[in-house]
């Protein structure tokens, strides 16, 4: 019986063969794997089992192979008393064969049984969020949660950079943004100051790190609502100019950034000038949940705008709004996504090829992948890794079924994968946030793959 997270596809042990005697005598057979999953590797097996692989001749060999074709994220492992060959089409094959090999001598030790294991995903799209926002998490704790998306051969990892409570991405045009507009004076759990941004190359170290380990990574500027950080810094940014602080509170706020100035979208475009070379792998998050519309009702530039345009309410503005960002970014050959929770009745106003990420399953979610949107099953409950056990267990995420119902198999291609979110209201540090991610991550990881 092995024990593996997520479970393999398929897995036979070979009953009665011998097994394969893992030790500092096992030679490594590699020509196809980059040097940093290989260290990788070897760092879990020095930690452990206080072992290395040898690169000369050995008793006995791990040989990497790659296949001419086929998923470059599948794999086979084949297990016999001299030899293990683990093959892929591709790196990030190859890196998921290592994390079951992981896997397998945690739970058995290094005498490996003779099987063999063929694995794919299910989906191509196996996401975690993490909220920055709410609370500051340094480089070396994002990397912690790298480091086991990858265990569970996770691969997009969605950084949610940007909330009321502090902005947290340096962006040279606007050094307010992150000098004052990364603090807040006081948070929910007591009168303490709270502040962290990163710098421009602390999110190159943090992508390249992800990289290393087959990991995409999706940045999140959330828009036009959760903008008060900005609008603290920058009061024009908003409908009246308003003069307000960083928020210190969660909630919904009601200052969101103005539709109806030109200068609001002059300074997302130049935001998104100095992200887009930061995040190389090709998709941005506009955000544009929770977006109240009182400002926007009363506002003389949004109302003037919407009679320009030809907009018949505030619904319809927040989709041109979010439409207009949408092209800016596909104009640099970067795919946009949003959270459904506002366009639940999508117009024309809405383009469809910005990517859903699901948070509820509003009544037209059928009728939009039918015509063509894609999208990412996030559905609070029970994929929202913030929401305690003691409301849905982890047998309620781990027995979900992500397929989005009454849909035909073409449409059904539209859905992407899963995400599971961590936003941190109430998770202002690693030790919560471990509780809240673990074990219940590792079941989602395994709805996604199996
Ligand atoms: C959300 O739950 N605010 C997307
Ligand atoms: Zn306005």
């Amino acid at each position: 019986m092995m024990h593996i997270i997520p479970e393999p596809k398929d897995i036979t042990i070979h009953q009665g063969a011998g097994c394969f005697p893992f030790s500092a005598e096992t030679a490594l057979v590699n020509s196809v794997l980059a040097q940093a999953a290989l260290e990788d590797f070897q760092s879990f097996l020095k930690k452990n089992f206080h072992f290395g692989l040898t690169q000369s001749e050995g008793a006995t060999r791990l040989v990497l192979a790659r296949m001419e074709e086929g998923d470059p994220e599948a794999y086979r492992i084949e297990v016999s008393e001299q030899e293990i060959c683990i093959s892929s089409a591709g790196e990030a094959g190859l890196f998921y064969a290592l994390q079951t090999l992981k896997q397998i001598l945690l739970t058995n030790g290094c005498k490996i049984p003779s099987l063999s294991i063929n694995d794919a995903p299910l989906y191509h799209y196996r996401g975690f969020m993490l909220d920055v926002g709410r609370y500051f998490y340094p480089v070396e704790e994002v990397k912690h949660f790298l480091d086991l998306m990858a265990v569970h051969k996770l691969n997009i990892f969605h950084w949610h950079l940007t909330e009321d409570q502090g902005w947290r991405v340096e962006i040279k045009k606007y050094p307010r943004l992150t000098e004052f507009g990364s603090k807040r004076s006081h948070t929910n759990f007591g009168f303490r100051p709270h502040s962290g941004f990163y710098t421009q190359e602390d999110i190159r170290e943090v992508v390249a790190y992800a990289h290393s380990k087959y990991i995409k990574v999706i940045p999140e500027i959330d828009m036009p609502g959760h903008m008060q950080s900005a609008i603290a810094c920058y009061p024009e940014l908003s409908c009246f100019n308003r003069s307000l602080p960083v928020a210190t509170h969660w909630g919904v706020k009601h200052d969101i950034l103005c539709a109806g100035k030109e200068s609001t979208y002059q300074f997302i475009f130049d935001v998104l000038d100095e992200l887009i070379p930061l995040f190389p792998d090709g998709y941005f998050h506009l955000g544009g949940d929770e977006v109240v519309k009182m400002r926007w009702q009363l506002c003389p530039h949004c109302q003037a705008f919407m009679k320009k345009t030809g907009l018949k309410d505030e619904e319809e503005l927040q989709q041109f709004f979010m439409s207009r960002v949408s092209r800016y970014l596909k104009e640099k050959g970067v795919a946009s996504m949003m959270w459904n929770w506002d366009s639940v009745e999508a117009t024309q106003w809405l383009d469809r090829d910005i990517i859903w990420q699901m948070c509820g399953m509003p009544k037209n979610t059928q009728a939009e992948i039918t015509a063509g949107r894609r999208m990412v099953n996030s559905v609070s409950f029970p994929y929202y890794l913030d929401l305690p056990y003691g409301w849905f267990n982890l047998r309620a995420t781990y027995e979900n079924t992500p397929e989005i119902p009454h849909i035909d198999a073409a449409s059904a291609k539209n859905l992407l994968g899963l995400e599971a979110p961590l936003w941190t209201e109430y998770v202002p540090n690693m030790k919560k946030a471990d509780y809240c991610t673990y074990p219940r991550l590792g079941a989602i990881a395994e709805i996604a793959w199996t």
